[in-house]
Formats: structure tokens, C-alpha cells, sequence
């Protein structure tokens, strides 16, 4: 699905040099390229603050608990991402409630939002998922009203970048109250480790999480609350600080490749290829995930396996059917369109060295599949 060692022969000699930096210092937890990793990503974003820490998964746990949350206090969120999304919030001892998907994003409806909203409702966690930004505009306006915190999982979403009802354009993760990241190795921007940080625009959020990260120290042992050691440790943050500067052309290259597949997938009835919400920014493509029609994903998934080119279903279910999550939700509840599209969804090889000749085989072999089935 990703060519990690195509990408890293390219950069080699940088990555190594900074790599031998970091052990020749031994400056190994907070060095001072963490704090020039955390400006970089800072500038990219173009946000006030940015927190590094260990994961993904632990970006969006630190945000939730910056919140100042009570037990119980309802959390709204999709019911198609991976995992962490849901895993935090009941982790935390928040209850989750969610919302289906809109079938040609695969992104949180907005115009579902509305009327799960409660008293209890603290949060919404939209997922820019594949790499498509959410519907931003419609989500922070429902916000607004209900005066609920947004935090934005932009773990597959790095760089996409959102119209503002403005006109602007801003980078996606950077709207709502907090924005959180992976830097799982295969993400647009991966490291060669775990990684992940928190963006905010509020000093006051940034102050909190900055604490909770370090165990919830804001004094060198005075801990003022409960916190987690969640570090983005300095070769991870070496790293990355190489693979920021390219990461607008690793994001074109994606763009580029999902170009290529659309104009040779179009032709197949029985595919959809990925729906563009908005403007071509506005989708990284994290995953390149087509809609197979007519009950033959599996079916095609097979044939793929047979050729020896990969592929993802992501994902297999919902939340709501998950045996994690499952007793946590009200069975007769109604993902319609989360039932229909994880039977259908499939991604297909989709990195930064895909080449035309790749494309080629993959789809001329997709179409052999639909020419005899
Ligand atoms: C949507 C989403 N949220 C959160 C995460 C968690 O990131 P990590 O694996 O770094 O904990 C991931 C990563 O797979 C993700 O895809």
C-alpha cells in the first residue's frame, strides 16, 4: 500500500545526517529539535501553538481531557473512523453518540449533528478521513450555537486545506478548537516511529495540554492534575522536521496519482471513484478508496490478492457494530449509510513513488476483473 523505502532512498543522506545529530547530542527526549520540529510544524499550519507527542491516539485523549469534561458528558463523532476516535472518548468515561456518514465523503453529516445534540453535548470530533476535510464550515456554525468544543482528528489529513465561508483558505486541523495528528510511518506526514501532535489557536488550551502531556506538571514535580507522559521523542522529531519541507509535494504526488486512477476507473460502471467535496486541496488522499457496486468488493479484493497488488478496507465495520463499542449504543439506530459503504469501500495502493506503470497495472487488472465478472 506504501513504498516507505522508495521515499526514505530519496532523503537518505538528510535524514541519516540529522539522525546521527540527535545521537551525537544524546539529547534523546525533548531536545531542542522537538522545539524546532514543533515551530516548523507550527509555521506550516500556520496556527498559534503546536504540542508534539507520542501518538495519534494519545493527540486526541490529551484534547479531550483539556476539556475539563465530567463523566458522562456526551461526545459527538462519526461512525466510520479508525478506531482511537471512539476508543478515547470512552476511555475517558465520556459517552459517545454517533452520527452517519455522508456516502460520497465518507466524512460526519453535518445536517445529522443537529439533532443528536442534547444538554450533555460537550464536543464534536469530525475525522478528515482519507484525507478530505469535513464540512468545516457547517460544523464550527452548529458549534457556535450549542457552544460545543470541535476537536478535529487530522490524522489522515495533514496539509488539505479548507474554504472558509470567507473565501480563505486554511489548513484543515486548524478551525476548531484543537487539531490533532498522526505521524504513524505510513500517514502523509510518517515518521519512522510513532509520533503525533495537538494544535490549538487557545494559549489557554495549549498551557493545559502542555501539562497534561508531561504528567500533568506544570512545575518540575508539582502535578496539578492527572496527566499522561506523551513525548514525540528527538529522532522522531529529526525526522519529520526533513520530511515537513517535503511535504507539499509528497501531498501533489498523491493528488497527482489519484488523478491518474480516476481518469482510468471512470469508464467502470460499477465503481465510484472518490467524490471531491470542494476545491483539489481539499483532499491529500491518504487513502485512494473507490465504491465497488453491486455486492462485488470482496469479490474484486480476491482478484486483486490473486495479482499480488495490494489493497485496505478501511473500514470492515462501524463503531456501532464493533464488539468494543457495540453495548454502548442503541442497536435500532439507524447507519444507514455507514452499512452500505463498508461493504463497499476498498483502497487501493495510494504513496508518494506510485508510478504510472503501477497505475496502469493495477487498473488495466481491475478492469480485466470487471470484464469477466
Ligand atoms: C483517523 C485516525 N485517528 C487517529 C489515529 C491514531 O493515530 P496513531 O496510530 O498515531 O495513534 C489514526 C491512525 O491510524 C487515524 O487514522
Amino acid at each position: 500500500m506504501v513504498d516507505l523505502q522508495g521515499q526514505y532512498k530519496k532523503i537518505r543522506w538528510q535524514v541519516n545526517r540529522e539522525i546521527k545529530k540527535v545521537l551525537k547530542s544524546a539529547a534523546f527526549i525533548n531536545g531542542p529539535i522537538v522545539k524546532e520540529f514543533e515551530t516548523n510544524l507550527k509555521d506550516f499550519l500556520g496556527t498559534k501553538n503546536v504540542i508534539p507527542c507520542a501518538n495519534g491516539t494519545d493527540a486526541l485523549q490529551v484534547a479531550l481531557m483539556s476539556l475539563g469534561l465530567d463523566k458522562g458528558d456526551e461526545v459527538i463523532t462519526t461512525n466510520f473512523s479508525f478506531a482511537s476516535t471512539i476508543e478515547v472518548i470512552l476511555l475517558l468515561g465520556l459517552k459517545p453518540i454517533l452520527v452517519d456518514i455522508d456516502s460520497k465523503t465518507f466524512n460526519i453529516d453535518p445536517a445529522m449533528i443537529k439533532n443528536r445534540i442534547t444538554s450533555r453535548t460537550k464536543a464534536i470530533i469530525p475525522v478528515h478521513l482519507y484525507g478530505q476535510s469535513c464540512r468545516m464550515n457547517e460544523i464550527m456554525e452548529i458549534a457556535k450555537e450549542n457552544k460545543l468544543f470541535v476537536i478535529e482528528d487530522n490524522a489522515q489529513a495533514l496539509g488539505s486545506k479548507v474554504k472558509l465561508s470567507n473565501s480563505t483558505k486554511v489548513m484543515s486541523g486548524t478551525i476548531g478548537d484543537i487539531g490533532t495528528t498522526s505521524f504513524f510511518p505510513s500517514k502523509n506526514l510518517g515518521g519512522y516511529g510513532d509520533g503525533g501532535a495537538i494544535f490549538t489557536n487557545s494559549d489557554d488550551l495549549a498551557f493545559k495540554m502542555r501539562g497534561i502531556v508531561n504528567h500533568g506538571m506544570y512545575k518540575r514535580y508539582y502535578h496539578d492534575e492527572i496527566g499522561v507522559n506523551s513525548r514525540l521523542d528527538s529522532i522522531q522529531a529529526a525526522i519529520l522536521n526533513v520530511k515537513l519541507k517535503y511535504l507539499d509535494i509528497y501531498n501533489k504526488r498523491r493528488i497527482a496519482a489519484a488523478t491518474e486512477y480516476n481518469s482510468r476507473l471512470e469508464s467502470i460502471s460499477e465503481i465510484e471513484t472518490p467524490y471531491l467535496e470542494s476545491d483539489s486541496d481539499s483532499h491529500v488522499f491518504h487513502q485512494y478508496t473507490i465504491k465497488v457496486k453491486n455486492g462485488k468488493r470482496d469479490k474484486l479484493a480476491e482478484f486483486l490478492s490473486s495479482k499480488e497488488i495490494p489493497f485496505g478496507i478501511y473500514y470492515p465495520l462501524g463503531f456501532h457494530e464493533q464488539k468494543a463499542y457495540r453495548n454502548n449504543f442503541n442497536q435500532s439506530e439507524n447507519f444507514e449509510n455507514t452499512n452500505i459503504v463498508k461493504d463497499q469501500v476498498i483502497s487501493l495502493p495510494m504513496h508518494t513513488e506510485l508510478s504510472k506503470s503501477q497505475i496502469d497495472f493495477i487498473c488495466n487488472s481491475i478492469k480485466e476483473f470487471f470484464s469477466n465478472n
